[in-house]
Protein backbone atom coordinates (compact mmCIF):
# COMPACT_ATOMS: atom_id res chain seq x y z
CA UNK A 1 0.00 0.00 0.00
CA UNK A 2 1.27 3.30 -1.04
CA UNK A 3 2.01 5.89 1.69
CA UNK A 4 0.88 9.11 0.95
CA UNK A 5 1.34 12.48 2.99
CA UNK A 6 -0.96 15.41 2.17
CA UNK A 7 -0.12 19.21 2.59
CA UNK A 8 -2.42 21.33 3.32
CA UNK A 9 -2.91 25.45 4.60
CA UNK A 10 -6.61 25.64 4.62
CA UNK A 11 -10.00 24.27 4.45
CA UNK A 12 -9.07 20.95 2.94
CA UNK A 13 -11.70 20.14 0.65
CA UNK A 14 -9.16 18.16 -1.43
CA UNK A 15 -7.87 16.49 1.74
CA UNK A 16 -11.10 15.12 2.28
CA UNK A 17 -11.86 14.25 -1.19
CA UNK A 18 -9.16 11.99 -1.49
CA UNK A 19 -9.52 10.04 1.46
CA UNK A 20 -12.79 9.89 0.59
CA UNK A 21 -11.98 7.69 -2.44
CA UNK A 22 -9.88 5.62 -0.49
CA UNK A 23 -12.24 4.58 1.74
CA UNK A 24 -14.38 4.08 -0.85
CA UNK A 25 -12.17 1.60 -2.75
CA UNK A 26 -11.13 3.89 -5.49
CA UNK A 27 -7.63 4.95 -4.36
CA UNK A 28 -5.03 2.61 -3.67
CA UNK A 29 -3.40 3.89 -1.02
CA UNK A 30 -3.40 5.21 2.44
CA UNK A 31 -2.48 8.78 4.03
CA UNK A 32 -0.13 8.26 6.61
CA UNK A 33 0.15 12.34 7.59
CA UNK A 34 -1.45 15.67 7.64
CA UNK A 35 1.58 18.50 7.14
CA UNK A 36 0.17 21.19 7.72
CA UNK A 37 1.42 25.16 7.84
CA UNK A 38 -0.79 26.74 9.75
CA UNK A 39 -2.09 26.65 13.07
CA UNK A 40 -5.96 26.11 13.43
CA UNK A 41 -6.50 25.46 9.66
CA UNK A 42 -9.82 24.08 8.90
CA UNK A 43 -7.94 20.83 7.68
CA UNK A 44 -6.39 19.87 10.80
CA UNK A 45 -9.91 19.03 11.90
CA UNK A 46 -11.02 16.80 9.06
CA UNK A 47 -7.59 14.81 9.81
CA UNK A 48 -8.99 14.40 12.95
CA UNK A 49 -12.13 13.14 12.00
CA UNK A 50 -10.11 10.22 10.12
CA UNK A 51 -7.79 9.84 12.80
CA UNK A 52 -5.23 10.65 10.56
CA UNK A 53 -1.87 11.42 11.60
CA UNK A 54 -1.14 15.47 11.24
CA UNK A 55 1.87 17.46 12.19
CA UNK A 56 1.25 21.39 12.35
CA UNK A 57 4.45 23.28 12.05
CA UNK A 58 5.02 27.48 12.25
CA UNK A 59 7.50 27.93 9.30
CA UNK A 60 8.83 31.33 10.66
CA UNK A 61 9.73 29.85 14.35
CA UNK A 62 12.42 27.73 12.20
CA UNK A 63 15.76 29.24 11.84
CA UNK A 64 15.15 28.92 7.91
CA UNK A 65 13.03 26.58 5.21
CA UNK A 66 15.85 24.06 5.20
CA UNK A 67 15.59 23.64 8.56
CA UNK A 68 11.35 23.51 8.68
CA UNK A 69 11.81 21.31 5.51
CA UNK A 70 14.05 18.46 7.54
CA UNK A 71 11.81 18.66 10.47
CA UNK A 72 8.89 17.47 7.72
CA UNK A 73 11.25 15.25 5.98
CA UNK A 74 12.43 13.29 9.13
CA UNK A 75 8.38 12.81 9.45
CA UNK A 76 8.18 11.27 6.24
CA UNK A 77 10.86 9.25 6.35
CA UNK A 78 9.64 7.81 10.03
CA UNK A 79 6.31 6.91 8.27
CA UNK A 80 7.73 5.33 4.90
CA UNK A 81 5.95 8.34 2.41
CA UNK A 82 6.96 7.49 -0.79
CA UNK A 83 4.44 10.33 -2.35
CA UNK A 84 3.70 14.05 -1.31
CA UNK A 85 1.07 15.69 -2.83
CA UNK A 86 -0.07 19.05 -2.13
CA UNK A 87 -3.79 20.51 -1.71
CA UNK A 88 -3.91 23.97 -1.04
CA UNK A 89 -0.36 24.43 0.40
CA UNK A 90 0.29 27.75 0.28
CA UNK A 91 4.23 27.48 -0.08
CA UNK A 92 6.82 27.02 -3.08
CA UNK A 93 8.97 23.35 -2.04
CA UNK A 94 12.40 24.11 -1.35
CA UNK A 95 15.57 21.63 -2.23
CA UNK A 96 15.25 19.61 1.16
CA UNK A 97 12.54 18.31 -0.01
CA UNK A 98 12.47 18.12 -3.81
CA UNK A 99 15.67 16.46 -4.00
CA UNK A 100 14.36 12.99 -1.86
CA UNK A 101 11.05 13.50 -3.79
CA UNK A 102 11.77 14.66 -7.04
CA UNK A 103 9.16 13.35 -9.47
CA UNK A 104 7.23 11.99 -6.35
CA UNK A 105 5.40 15.30 -5.44
CA UNK A 106 2.37 16.37 -7.11
CA UNK A 107 0.07 19.29 -6.87
CA UNK A 108 -3.37 20.69 -7.94
CA UNK A 109 -4.12 24.27 -9.16
CA UNK A 110 -6.93 26.03 -10.47
CA UNK A 111 -6.43 26.64 -13.55
CA UNK A 112 -5.50 25.85 -16.98
CA UNK A 113 -1.45 26.23 -16.36
CA UNK A 114 0.39 27.88 -17.66
CA UNK A 115 -2.33 30.44 -17.75
CA UNK A 116 -2.75 31.74 -14.37
CA UNK A 117 -0.35 30.69 -11.79
CA UNK A 118 0.12 31.69 -8.48
CA UNK A 119 -1.92 33.25 -5.69
CA UNK A 120 -6.11 33.48 -6.74
CA UNK A 121 -5.96 31.98 -10.04
CA UNK A 122 -9.97 32.38 -10.30
CA UNK A 123 -9.58 36.19 -9.77
CA UNK A 124 -7.14 36.14 -12.31
CA UNK A 125 -9.25 34.46 -14.71
CA UNK A 126 -12.08 36.57 -13.52
CA UNK A 127 -10.23 39.58 -14.23
CA UNK A 128 -9.60 38.35 -17.77
CA UNK A 129 -13.16 36.96 -18.52
CA UNK A 130 -11.66 33.93 -19.66
CA UNK A 131 -14.78 31.84 -21.00
CA UNK A 132 -12.81 28.64 -19.60
CA UNK A 133 -10.36 28.15 -17.28
CA UNK A 134 -10.18 24.98 -15.55
CA UNK A 135 -8.12 22.48 -13.62
CA UNK A 136 -4.12 21.38 -13.39
CA UNK A 137 -2.65 18.20 -11.69
CA UNK A 138 1.15 18.77 -12.29
CA UNK A 139 4.53 17.50 -10.52
CA UNK A 140 6.31 19.98 -8.73
CA UNK A 141 9.92 21.63 -9.50
CA UNK A 142 11.25 24.71 -7.96
CA UNK A 143 9.46 26.84 -9.41
CA UNK A 144 5.68 28.66 -8.64
CA UNK A 145 3.27 25.88 -9.83
CA UNK A 146 5.58 25.72 -13.19
CA UNK A 147 6.23 21.56 -13.02
CA UNK A 148 5.52 18.38 -15.83
CA UNK A 149 1.26 18.88 -16.29
CA UNK A 150 0.00 15.68 -15.93
CA UNK A 151 -3.55 16.32 -16.23
CA UNK A 152 -6.56 19.16 -16.95
CA UNK A 153 -9.48 19.90 -17.41
CA UNK A 154 -11.43 22.78 -18.51
CA UNK A 155 -13.94 24.16 -16.60
CA UNK A 156 -16.38 26.91 -18.11
CA UNK A 157 -17.10 30.50 -17.14
CA UNK A 158 -20.85 31.86 -17.79
CA UNK A 159 -21.61 35.38 -18.05
CA UNK A 160 -22.71 36.60 -14.47
CA UNK A 161 -21.08 33.99 -12.87
CA UNK A 162 -20.21 34.80 -9.35
CA UNK A 163 -16.33 33.76 -7.77
CA UNK A 164 -18.33 31.51 -5.85
CA UNK A 165 -20.00 29.93 -8.75
CA UNK A 166 -16.43 29.54 -10.66
CA UNK A 167 -14.62 28.59 -7.31
CA UNK A 168 -17.36 25.60 -6.88
CA UNK A 169 -17.37 24.52 -10.37
CA UNK A 170 -13.88 23.98 -10.35
CA UNK A 171 -13.65 22.12 -7.05
CA UNK A 172 -16.48 19.72 -8.19
CA UNK A 173 -14.16 18.90 -10.83
CA UNK A 174 -10.69 18.79 -8.56
CA UNK A 175 -12.43 16.48 -6.05
CA UNK A 176 -13.07 14.28 -8.92
CA UNK A 177 -9.80 14.41 -10.39
CA UNK A 178 -7.44 14.49 -8.03
CA UNK A 179 -8.01 11.07 -6.54
CA UNK A 180 -8.37 9.74 -10.30
CA UNK A 181 -4.97 11.21 -11.18
CA UNK A 182 -3.11 9.82 -7.92
CA UNK A 183 -4.64 6.59 -8.63
CA UNK A 184 -3.03 6.62 -12.51
CA UNK A 185 0.62 7.44 -11.02
CA UNK A 186 0.80 5.07 -8.24
CA UNK A 187 0.15 1.51 -9.70
CA UNK A 188 2.83 2.68 -12.66
CA UNK A 189 5.34 3.56 -10.82
CA UNK A 190 5.69 -0.37 -9.61
CA UNK A 191 7.24 -1.40 -13.04
CA UNK A 192 9.61 1.32 -12.83
C1 LIG B 1 -7.72 24.18 -4.43
O1 LIG B 1 -8.56 24.93 -5.22
C2 LIG B 1 -6.43 23.90 -5.14
O2 LIG B 1 -6.56 23.91 -6.51
C3 LIG B 1 -5.53 25.01 -4.70
O3 LIG B 1 -5.89 25.29 -3.38
C4 LIG B 1 -7.26 24.97 -3.20
C5 LIG B 1 -7.36 24.15 -1.94
O4 LIG B 1 -8.69 23.98 -1.57
N1 LIG B 1 -4.14 24.63 -4.84
P1 LIG B 1 -9.08 22.98 -0.40
O5 LIG B 1 -8.34 23.45 0.85
O6 LIG B 1 -8.68 21.61 -0.80
O7 LIG B 1 -10.56 23.14 -0.24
Amino acid sequence: MKQLAIFASGTGSNFDAIVKAIEEGKLDARVALLVCDRVGAAVIEKAQNHEIDTVVYTPKLFPDKSAYEEAILHDLRSRQVEWIVLAGYMRLIGPTLLAPYEGRIMNIHPSLLPAFPGKDAIGQALDKQVKVTGVTVHFVDDGMDTGPIIAQEPVPIYDHDSREDVHRRIQTVEHRLYPEVIQSLLPKEEYK
